[in-house]
């Protein structure tokens, strides 16, 4: 018997060939009408692939038993209500953690440094003028990681390597870790010369990068968040950095990505980047693997390799 199951959105192209080669594929974001079409054929769907579910669209599918998501974050799939349903979700972890550990290591060097803004020095021909200044390094610093989870090691690892010294805070210590724990994130940020945010997303976690947070970070604090938008107050952020209240800021992710505020693309002391934390070939095909055998294992009745629900 085929398997029927639905993507609501573009997936990386080995993990749609691979989806494809199994099961019976409908695209809704293909279609016309998507109402229509869910009103019509939804009860045929048995697994979502790929992220970004909701209540509504689990009611429109009323056999679905499973919602295999496309990233180690699952804050965008309402996981209360497919628990609700009886619907179990997975998502990617592990396979991606070097990619966004390295990734973050190159903000980080990129906005101590101004990387961006040195290739643009050069190409606006600025150089012949004078030179660009001097910046600061990492070496000697002290970096605060907020969320020492899977990735948050791999970040500390390389910051390590970078001569730095690693602190940390998230929900509880750690005892098998090395690194001193703070139990306030504002101490930690007030003793820290970067703060590193890599916690996941959702309601526990929103706005807890507060003004207060920044404040205590400080006029030479530099800032990088490669986990959710949602955890820092934006605003607040952008004022300090404005002002000068905040040194610096590396940001891949945005609350209101693909969005970003027009404020920050006049910003000296700023990098920004696209949500390219998991984006490598390497990793990409190794999620989308990771989704499929997810997917594999639920029809077989096996276990479920990366089960959150
Ligand atoms: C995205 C991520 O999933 O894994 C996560 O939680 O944020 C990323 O890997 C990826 O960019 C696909 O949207």
């Amino acid at each position: 018997m085929p398997i029927d199951i639905l993507q609501t959105g573009k997936l990386h192209t080995s993990c749609e060939a691979a989806l494809a080669q199994r099961y019976t594929v409908h695209k809704l974001h293909e279609q016309p009408d998507p109402d229509a079409w869910l009103a019509e054929n939804g009860a045929r769907i048995r697994a979502h692939a790929g992220s970004g579910v909701q209540a509504d669209l689990m009611e429109k599918l009323p056999n679905l038993e499973i919602i295999a998501g496309f990233g180690v974050g699952y804050d965008n799939i309402d996981t209360k209500t497919a628990k609700a349903r009886n619907i179990r979700v997975t998502n990617t972890p592990n396979v991606l953690n070097d990619a966004v550990a390295e990734l973050t290591i190159g903000l980080m060097i990129a906005l101590a440094r101004r990387i961006p803004q040195g290739d643009q020095f050069v190409r606006n021909s600025k150089w012949p003028a004078g030179n660009m200044g001097l910046f600061s390094e990492l070496t000697g610093k002290t970096v605060g990681i907020l969320g020492l989870g899977r990735i948050g090691k791999e970040i500390a690892t390389r910051a390590l390597a970078m001569k730095m010294r690693v602190v940390y805070t998230g929900r509880k210590r750690q005892p098998s870790e090395p690194h001193i724990f703070y139990d306030s994130l504002t101490d930690m940020a007030r003793d820290s010369d970067w703060l590193v945010i890599i916690a996941p997303g959702g309601k526990a976690t929103d706005g807890i990068v507060s003004r207060d947070v920044l404040e205590a970070l400080g006029p030479k604090g530099m800032l990088v968040n490669v986990a959710r938008g949602t955890l820092i107050d934006e605003p607040a952020m952008l004022e300090l950095l404005q002002s000068g209240g905040l040194g610096g800021a590396a940001l891949d992710v945005f609350v209101d990505e693909p969005k970003v505020p027009e404020a920050f693309l006049t910003l000296d002391n700023v990098v920004l980047s696209p949500h390219q934390g998991s984006a490598t070939h390497q990793t990409r095909d190794a999620m989308g693997a990771l989704l499929v055998a997810n997917l594999e294992a639920h029809f077989a009745g096996e276990p479920l390799i990366s089960a959150v629900v």
